[in-house]
Parts: structure tokens; sequence; C-alpha cells
């Protein structure tokens, strides 16, 4: 009798885990009596040589390939380019770090053949699951996200405990054309995963043993909770409006209370009148608008050293126009209108929003 294996592609995204990687591949190798390996190593330029580390192990073992990129396209992007490239009829996508332990993985992939489900996650949240080596914080920050994920997503979604979850079992066939349409501009792949395929998928869950890191630091930082941030509102805005312009108008939203509060401190502590502070208000404004959109909107574009200060120049003279008719629009409405400092400025603040965006993507950070 001849047993067939399952052929399981295993997914692991890197960025800086050369201590941690070669334990986790042995583990995962050592599954090949019940499994046909496929391991494939998504590396987003580490500057620790995971890469090179992982290549020599490649040349020695065909199970092992690396997807090696240049720069630092991020996680969700990673997992995404690793799905489309795995051969095998079932992929898993877990940690690079050890975080994830394969014998759950394994329980995944069991549980999602023996119930014919699309999709089952490793979940830190059940009440079989334990957690080691994250803060108090970070679990309260993670339930925090899990509640708005929950209310944002489908409800046939709705029963899952763990939609942050890094760790992931599919069923290849049924699961690709959601894996196409992923939107990769994040850290959190299975959010934007479930809320693609908009309840059309089998999802199951199991217990996750979430283990503590060895070596190394965790990546998650501010811009990917920004990112999450921008998920969530592109989910509950249909996904109609470009997440670059989701980001692109909050960080605006910033630069409207930037503008307010420059115009009083001008106003009332160097005491210059409404149309002298404005002015200086305006493109205090625009560059706190430009820093922050440099940081978080075009991070992946991220200019820095002169490229910063020659964009910070193209971003204001681009900006001009639109700052031109923001002090010319405020000021007509102050005087015409009405002379209500507040209400002139928005006035003419929501006006130059699109062009801004629009503009600026282009001729700053240079997207299409
Ligand atoms: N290729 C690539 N590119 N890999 C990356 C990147 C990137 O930009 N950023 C992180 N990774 C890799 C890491 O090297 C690691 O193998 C894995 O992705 C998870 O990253 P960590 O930085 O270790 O994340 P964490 O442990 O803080 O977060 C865990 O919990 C999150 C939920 O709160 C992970 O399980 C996440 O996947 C999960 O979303
Ligand atoms: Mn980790």
């Amino acid at each position: 009798m001849s047993l067939i294996r399952e052929r399981l592609s295993v997914i692991l995204p890197t960025y800086n885990e050369r201590e941690n990687i070669l334990p986790l591949i042995t583990q995962l190798l050592d599954l090949g009596d019940s499994y046909e390996i496929e391991l494939l190593i998504v590396d987003d330029d580490s500057t620790d040589g995971t890469a090179d580390f992982v290549k020599e192990l490649a040349q020695g073992d065909q199970r092992i390939r690396l997807i090696r990129r240049i720069g630092r396209s991020g996680l969700a992007s990673a997992i995404k380019e690793g799905l489309l490239d795995a051969t095998g009829s079932i992929a898993a996508v877990m940690d690079g770090d050890g975080q994830h332990d394969p014998k759950d993985v394994i329980q995944a992939v069991t549980h999602l053949r023996k119930n014919k489900l699309d999709l089952v996650l490793g979940s830190r949240f059940l009440a079989r699951s334990s957690i080691q080596g994250l803060s108090q914080r970070r679990t309260g920050g993670s339930s925090m996200a899990n509640r708005l994920a929950r209310f944002s997503l489908h409800k046939n979604y709705r029963q899952l405990t763990d939609y942050m979850s890094g760790c992931l079992v599919m069923d290849l066939k049924t699961c690709l054309p959601s894996v196409f349409t992923v939107d990769v501009n994040g850290f959190k792949f299975l959010y934007e995963m479930l809320a693609v395929s908009q309840g059309q998928l089998k999802v199951g869950e199991v217990a996750l043993n979430f283990q503590a890191r060895k070596y190394g630091r965790s990546k998650l930082d501010m811009a990917v909770l920004w990112d999450f941030l921008i998920s969530l509102l592109h989910t509950l805005g249909l996904r109609l409006i470009p997440r670059r312009a989701i980001s692109f108008g909050l960080v605006g939203a910033s630069g409207i209370l930037v503008q307010l509060s420059a115009t009083q401190i001008l106003m009332s502590m160097l005491g210059l009148n409404f149309t002298k502070a404005l002015p200086y208000a305006v493109v205090i404004a625009a560059s706190s608008n430009y820093i922050i959109n440099n940081a978080l909107t075009f991070r992946t574009q991220r200019l820095t050293g002169f490229s910063l200060i020659k964009g910070l120049l193209k971003f204001l003279l681009v900006a001009s126009l639109p700052v031109l008719a923001n002090v010319g629009l405020a000021t007509t409405f102050y005087s015409i209108i009405s002379p209500n400092a507040i209400e002139a400025q928005i006035a003419g603040i929501v006006v130059v929003f699109v062009w801004n965006y629009a503009a600026s993507s282009r001729f700053v950070w240079n997207t299409p």
C-alpha cells in the first residue's frame, strides 16, 4: 500500500532572524515523514545575513527555497509573495522567529483536512492556548485590535478569536483567489485575507502555544499599528478609498490641528494679526504633514538625508499652489463671509486636500 503524502508549503517571512531560523527549519524538515515539505523563506533584505545563511542551507537541500527581496516591502507582502510561489496543495504561514510551534501548525493542517475547511488559524486566545513573551500591554492591545477587527469583518467570521494571528494554514486551491486580492500594505495578512474574502471562506481555529522569542527583537512598531488603523478604516469604508489616501487624509487632519494651534500661538504670543500669522502657520502645518507622511504613508519610498530636504522643498512647491489657494480662500472667507478664524481655515484646507494627495504621490514620492 502506498502512502500518499500531501505536499505542504511552509512560508517563513524573515527580517533579521539569522539566529532563529535554523532550529525552525530543522524542526519543519523533520515533518517530512508525513508531508512532502517545501519551505519558502521570504527575506526582506535582512542586515544580519539571514538571506546568505538560508541560501547556503538551500544549496544543500532542495526542499528549502529562498525568496530574496530588495528593500523592505513588509510582512503582509512577503507572505503574499510566498503563497503565490508555493507549489503545495496546502500552505502554512508561520513566523520565522520560532514563536509559533510546528506542532500547532500540523494540528491546523489536520483540522483543515478533517473538517474540509479552507483556512485554519492558530489562535492565541482559545481556552487551550498559551502565550509567552508578550507583555500585558501587547496582549491588551491585541485583544482591543481583535474587537475592532471582528466588528469590521463579515458576520461569518465573527466567531473567530484571533484576527491578528501570524499563523495560518490554507487549502491553496480555494484560497488563492483571495490571496491574489490581498492588499499588502501592512503587517496583518490574515485580517486582510478575511476582509477581501467577505465571508466566503470556511474558517476554523486551533489553539496556539505562542512561545517567547529567543534572539532579536519584534518588528511590530508604530508604523505597523498605523497600517492596521488604516486597514480598519479601509474595510469600514467598503475598501473604496485607497489606503494611502486614507493615511494621507488622517495626516492632513493632524495638519489641521497643527495649523489651527500654530495660528493661535502666533496670534497670542507674538501678537501677529490673523492675516500675518496665517501664512507661517500654513507652512508649519505643511512641513509637519510632510514629515509624518514620509514616515507613515509613503514609508516604503521613504526619503532620507539630503533627499528628505529636497523632498520637503518639492512638497512645499507642489503644495504651494493649494497653499496659496488655502491662504487666499481663508483670507477671502475671513473678510467676506465670516471673520471666524477657524471656519475660514477649514474652508481653505478642505479645498486643497485632493490636489495635494494626487500631486505629492506622483511628484514627491513618485508613486504611480
Ligand atoms: N520578509 C519580512 N519583511 N518579514 C518580516 C517583516 C518584513 O518587513 N517584518 C517582520 N517580519 C517577520 C519576522 O522576521 C518574523 O519572522 C515574523 O515576520 C513576525 O514578526 P515579529 O516582529 O516577530 O512579530 P511579533 O512577534 O511582534 O508579532 C506576532 O504577533 C502578531 C500579532 O500581535 C506575530 O505572530 C505577528 O505575525 C502577529 O501579527
Ligand atoms: Mn515574533
